[in-house]
């Protein structure tokens, strides 16, 4: 079962213009900023309240946020869940008969294992679980 939200992922064209937005006027604290090469992107991770969002910027062409920003221009890209045991929720939810994007886990942002569930199976909103360091 999926334990809590843990980040709303945000496609954008220019992180530094977006930051500049989110940081400077909508006045969100930044909490942490990475390249994660598997997934061609770079992040800027913002707080508030008990909410974090995850602003995402493509560094290749070949990049999924690249494609998704020609076809939608940019917007709520991904949800993201913490689990505790990601490959027993793997294996559960493909039972149950979701589309899986990954079968087995990846290395994600901070290093963490996370698996990306197919937005057919979720109400067309891509979905990412991670698992939590327990
Ligand atoms: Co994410």
């Amino acid at each position: 079962m999926l334990d809590k939200l843990n980040h709303i992922g945000i496609a954008v064209p220019d992180l530094d213009a977006a930051a500049i937005i989110y940081r400077d006027v909508l006045g969100l604290e930044v909490i942490g900023e990475e390249i994660v090469e598997d997934q061609k992107v770079r992040t800027l991770m913002l707080k508030v309240g008990q909410v974090t969002i995850e602003l995402l910027e493509p560094t290749a062409p070949d990049s999924p946020i690249s494609s998704f920003l020609e076809k939608r221009g940019g917007g709520i890209h991904h949800l993201a869940y913490d689990v505790m045991d990601l490959e027993a929720e793997l294996a559960r939810m493909k039972k149950a008969g979701l589309r899986l994007i990954d079968e087995t886990p990846r290395i994600g942002a901070g290093g963490h294992r996370i698996a990306f569930i197919h937005p057919k199976s979720t109400g067309g909103v891509l979905t990412e679980l991670i698992e939590s360091e327990s």
